[in-house]
C-alpha cells in the first residue's frame, strides 16, 4: 500500500494592495459593511501579472519548502476558473517555465474548491503508482472577472496563489479526501462564457462577470462545510475533538464562524485570513495551508480538516496529518 504527504507548501499574493476604504473611490460601500458582512478588511489586486505569474511565484516557494530537486516533480495540476488562455492551460505553461522536462500537466475547474478536486486526483495518481511528486496549484486573477458596478460582489474577491508539493511517503499522512458537486441549475454563483451567436461571424463578445445570489450561497455553504468535515471524521471513526485544526475555504468570515459553531469546534482551531486577501477561490485553501505552516498555527504531527465549497455548487475536505 502506498501513501501519501504533503511535502512542501508556498503561496504568492501580488504587490498592490485595496483596503475597503479604496474601494470606496469606486464601489458605493463602507470598510463598517464590508468587514462586520464578510470579515475582509483588504485584498491583493494584480496589477498587469498573469495566472501564470502568481502560479509560478507559489510553486517556486512550494519547492523551496519541500526541499526537492524540482525534476523530480512528475505530475502538475492547477486549479483555476482564471486560466490565462483557453489553451495552453497554466499548467503546461507551468510546466514550461519551472523547466520541468516532461512532467504530466493539466488544468482544472471546479471554482473554489478546485484545490481539494486537485488533491484528490494527485493523491490517487500517486498511491494508483506511476507518480512520486505532484506539484498541486490554486491560482486565480479573479478580479478580472469582478463586476465593479456590483456592490454585493465586487467586494469580496481577491487575487493570489498557493501551492503544494504531495508526495509519495512510507506513513499515511493525507488520510482522506472527499469531493462532491450539485449542479447549479438555479445559477446562485455564475460567470458565463461569451454567446456563440453566429459561428460564422467572427463577432467579438465582451467577457461576463460573476454573478451572485449571496445569501442562497451562504446558505449552501454553512450546510455543506459542517456536513463535509462531519463525513470526513465518521467514515475514519474520529471526532471533532481528535482535530488539532480546520482550514477552511475563506469566503466570508461568517461562513467559517457559523461552521464552527455547528461543528462546535472553538474558534481558536478555525484558521482565517480571509482579512487580509478576500476570497481567492482555488488559491484560498492552499494560501490558507501555507500561511498556518509558516505561522506555526499548524504544526508537524497536527491532524487537521481542510474544507472548501464552491461555484458548480462544488464542495471538497481533506484530513490530513502534516
Ligand atoms: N456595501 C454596502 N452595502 C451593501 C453592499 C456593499 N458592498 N452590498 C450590498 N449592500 C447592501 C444591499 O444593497 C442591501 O441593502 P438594502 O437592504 O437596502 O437592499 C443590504 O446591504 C443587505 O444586503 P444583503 O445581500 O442582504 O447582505 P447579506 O447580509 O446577505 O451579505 C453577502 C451579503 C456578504 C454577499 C452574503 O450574502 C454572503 O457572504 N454570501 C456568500 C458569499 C460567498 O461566499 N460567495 C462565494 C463566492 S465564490 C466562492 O467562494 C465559491
Amino acid at each position: 500500500m502506498s501513501f501519501t504527504k504533503i511535502a512542501g507548501t508556498g503561496s504568492y499574493v501580488p504587490q498592490t494592495v485595496f483596503t475597503n476604504d479604496d474601494l470606496k473611490q469606486f464601489v458605493d460601500t463602507s470598510d463598517e459593511w464590508i468587514f462586520t458582512r464578510t470579515g475582509i478588511r483588504e485584498r491583493h489586486m494584480t496589477q498587469g501579472e498573469t495566472t501564470l505569474d502568481l502560479a509560478y511565484h507559489a510553486a517556486i516557494n512550494a519547492i523551496h519548502s519541500a526541499q526537492i530537486d524540482k525534476n523530480e516533480i512528475d505530475l502538475i495540476i492547477v486549479a483555476t476558473v482564471t486560466a490565462d488562455y483557453a489553451f495552453p492551460g497554466v499548467s503546461q505553461l507551468l510546466q514550461a517555465q519551472l523547466e520541468i522536462e516532461g512532467a504530466t500537466a493539466f488544468d482544472i475547474n471546479a471554482a473554489c474548491s478546485g484545490f481539494l478536486y486537485a488533491m484528490q486526483i494527485a493523491d490517487k495518481m500517486i498511491k494508483a503508482g506511476g507518480f512520486h511528486n505532484a506539484l498541486i496549484v490554486g491560482a486565480e486573477t479573479l478580479t478580472r472577472l469582478t463586476d465593479w458596478r456590483d456592490r454585493n460582489t465586487c467586494v469580496l474577491f481577491g487575487d493570489g496563489a498557493g501551492a503544494m508539493i504531495i508526495s509519495k511517503s512510507d506513513t499515511n499522512q493525507i488520510t482522506d479526501i472527499i469531493t462532491g458537486a450539485q449542479g447549479d441549475t438555479d445559477l446562485l454563483l455564475v460567470c458565463k462564457n461569451p454567446d456563440l451567436k453566429d459561428p460564422h461571424v467572427n463577432a467579438i463578445s465582451s467577457q461576463d462577470h460573476i454573478h451572485m445570489k449571496g445569501q442562497e450561497v451562504f446558505k449552501f455553504a454553512t450546510r455543506i462545510m459542517p456536513k463535509t468535515v462531519t463525513d470526513l471524521l465518521e467514515r475514519n471513526h474520529l471526532t471533532i475533538n481528535d482535530l488539532d485544526c480546520v482550514v477552511a475555504h475563506q469566503a466570508n468570515q461568517r461562513i467559517i464562524d457559523k461552521s464552527a459553531r455547528d461543528l462546535g469546534i472553538d474558534m481558536s482551531k478555525m484558521f482565517s485570513n480571509i482579512h487580509k486577501y478576500g476570497n481567492t477561490s482555488a488559491a484560498s485553501v492552499p494560501i490558507a495551508i501555507d500561511e498556518a505552516i509558516r505561522t506555526n498555527f499548524l504544526k508537524k504531527g497536527d491532524r487537521f480538516i481542510t474544507v472548501a465549497f464552491g461555484g458548480g455548487l462544488t464542495w471538497g475536505g481533506a484530513l490530513i496529518t502534516l
